[in-house]
């Protein structure tokens, strides 16, 4: 893997769109690039939703609308990119939208519309875990969107993220929020899954080194995660240390778990889903012969600046 700081200086043609700009990962990915003096074009179908907070103030380029879903809108959303980066999610499945919609289907479409368009770099976000042999429809949709990216873009570099950590995130904010008030807290099972959870700001950083041409690279698989490794029951034991709170930890059958995202997933804000319990059943750590953060030049950091941060917003 080499530097190459030049390459982001072609001349012309040095947008990079970020599928998905406006999430909990992709605005940070937008922020990222902005900030290295890069062109970019953000797309999603609220593109007005958030406010980006960057060094520079910029806001994107351009900021468009078009749906994943919507092949017609693909072509023009992806037209003169250098990279494209898909940072679309799908959490919970309804109507049309679908995991093997969402994940396969138009994740190949929008790789397919880059190489016509002759985009050199498609950066597809999926997630450690992503198994397109899994049993679980979810995890097995992340594992064969990877596949038919790489087939649609050869070339194409997966990013796969842990649980990723940041002040507005779904899981450390959420546990931080109830140790404080439950007396007693539900664990996922025993608590012995083990997790690996990454700063959200590292990953943007990885994703915008990658997709701005900071680096080149030969591996087509990165997978990002934290520091340190924590069983569930030790996550959640560290974040109520820090925060002084007493929560007793109590373990919760997996199958309980699963009847409670079933109910949760038809309530309009959705809390809990299947994916995350379906994900808490197996380890969600590196495997050890991928590059990650520290291949591309990254110190990850801890979870306890962000508890530290959680506190003080309290
Ligand atoms: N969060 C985590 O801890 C975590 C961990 C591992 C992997 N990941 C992966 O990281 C990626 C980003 O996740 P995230 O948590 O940042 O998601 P997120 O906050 O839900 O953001 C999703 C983004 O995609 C856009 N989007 C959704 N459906 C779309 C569609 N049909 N067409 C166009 N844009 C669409 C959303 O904007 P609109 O709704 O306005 O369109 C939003 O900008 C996903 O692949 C996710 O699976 C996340």
């Amino acid at each position: 893997m080499t530097n190459q700081p030049g390459r982001n200086d072609l001349a012309g043609k040095n947008i990079v769109t970020v599928f998905g700009g406006t999430g909990f990962l992709g605005r940070r990915i937008v922020t990222r690039l902005l900030d290295k003096a890069v062109d970019v074009r953000s797309v999603s179908r609220h593109p007005h939703k958030y406010k980006l907070d960057t060094v520079s103030g910029q806001r994107p380029s351009q900021e468009i609308e078009a749906d994943i879903l919507d092949s017609s809108s693909i072509a023009a959303a992806v037209a003169g990119s250098r990279a494209v980066v898909n940072a679309v999610s799908l959490y919970v499945e309804r109507g049309e939208h679908t995991f093997e919609r969402v994940h396969i289907e138009a994740a190949a479409d929008l790789a397919t519309a880059s190489r016509d368009a002759g985009v050199e770099m498609f950066v597809q976000i999926s997630g450690i875990g992503s198994d397109p042999k899994s049993r679980s429809n979810y995890i097995q949709a992340r594992g064969r969107g990877e596949e038919v990216v790489k087939a649609a873009f050869p070339g194409a570099v997966i990013v796969r993220p842990s649980v990723m950590a940041g002040p507005d995130d779904a899981f450390i904010t959420t546990i931080a929020r109830l140790v404080r008030i439950l007396p007693i807290y539900p664990l996922f099972g025993e608590g012995g899954t083990r997790l690996q959870p990454v700063y959200v700001e590292d990953v943007a950083e990885a994703v915008s080194r990658l997709a701005s041409g900071q680096y080149s690279t030969d591996a087509s698989i990165f997978e990002c995660a934290g520091p340190r490794i924590y069983s569930y029951r030790e996550l959640v034991q560290e974040i109520a240390t820090q925060l002084n709170a007493r929560s007793r930890l109590v373990p919760v059958p997996f199958a309980v778990w699963s009847i409670v995202a079933t109910a949760a997933e038809f309530l309009p804000a959705v809390s809990l889903t299947r994916n995350q319990v379906d994900l808490m059943r197996r380890d969600n750590v590196t495997a050890n012969d991928l590059p990650g953060l520290e291949e591309l030049g990254i110190q990850s950091r801890g979870i306890e600046e962000l508890v530290h941060m959680i506190e003080h917003e309290a």
